[in-house]
């Protein structure tokens, strides 16, 4: 592998610069962590698939119109990305209740939502990722009313999409979280989707029994994790050889 200059490095993902201008290698590591970094672990084969699935959703998503930072994978765990200026909030959406919103709300994991909600969360290791609203977003300049606005919509339209594409798998999109980032092209400049689509930031359930296929396997200790990504990958038709 040539030696590439080491740009950021996250819990799960590398980034190195890329071999043109505006361009990016993401690298995907087997590490994980959950609960802000206070449990941390290492699911082996977990880069490789992570890699593939977000590829495949990412591909899927840009063919109907929805612009993502993902260009093409180059190898088994790194692919070519456009560099953006990463907008630093989470958009989470929910359509069933689970994880912390069923215990912010006291309600069952498995309740369905009266509709999908999106929530805002501040991307802060220190302070732990807080659930913002609009209002601090935009007073405190981490993006424009416009940005957010074009970051919920294109959040709509892939639940939508990814709604229907899992259930033709038999998988429930019960939630999941979106990053975005500020593509720039000369003097114009829109929101693209950022980071991964996989797994690590969707929870997947079967639809006929409710089995977790996703990082809360780990989260909640329950086994069996890279059996759930490989699990996914093999139901989207894209289960890597060996
Ligand atoms: O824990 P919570 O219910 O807020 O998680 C909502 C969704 O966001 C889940 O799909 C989870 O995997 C994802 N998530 C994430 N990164 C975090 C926290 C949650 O991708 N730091």
């Amino acid at each position: 592998m040539t030696r590439r200059r080491r740009i950021y490095e996250g819990k799960a993902k590398v980034l190195f610069e890329g071999p043109e201008p505006g361009t990016l290698v993401q690298y995907f590591k087997d590490d994980t962590s959950a609960f802000n970094n206070s449990k941390q672990g290492v699911i082996t084969g977990k880069g490789v698939l992570n890699n593939r699935i977000s590829e495949y959703l990412m591909s899927r998503l840009s063919e109907i119109g929805v612009p993502t930072h993902f260009v093409r994978r180059l190898n088994m765990r790194e692919q070519l990305i456009r560099e953006v200026e990463i907008i630093p909030i989470e958009l989470v959406v929910r359509n069933v209740a689970a994880g912390d919103f069923a215990k912010r709300f006291g309600l069952a994991e498995g309740t369905a939502l009266p509709r999908s909600i999106v929530e805002y969360y501040y991307k802060s290791d220190e302070l732990g990722d807080p659930l913002v609203t609009e209002e601090h977003i935009t007073a405190f300049g981490w993006a424009a009313p416009q940005d957010l606005d074009d970051m919920v919509a294109l959040a709509l339209r892939v639940n939508d999409y990814l709604s229907g594409l899992f259930l033709g798998i038999g998988l429930k999109l019960v939630d999941f979280t979106l990053e975005f980032g500020r593509l720039w092209e000369n003097e114009d400049m829109r929101i693209v989707i950022a980071d991964e689509i996989s797994p690590d930031n969707c929870r997947l359930w079967d639809i006929k029994t409710n089995e977790k296929l996703d990082k809360d396997r780990f989260r909640e200790d329950l086994g069996k994790v890279e059996e759930a990504y490989q699990e996914v990958a093999r139901r989207l038709g894209i289960l890597p050889e060996g």
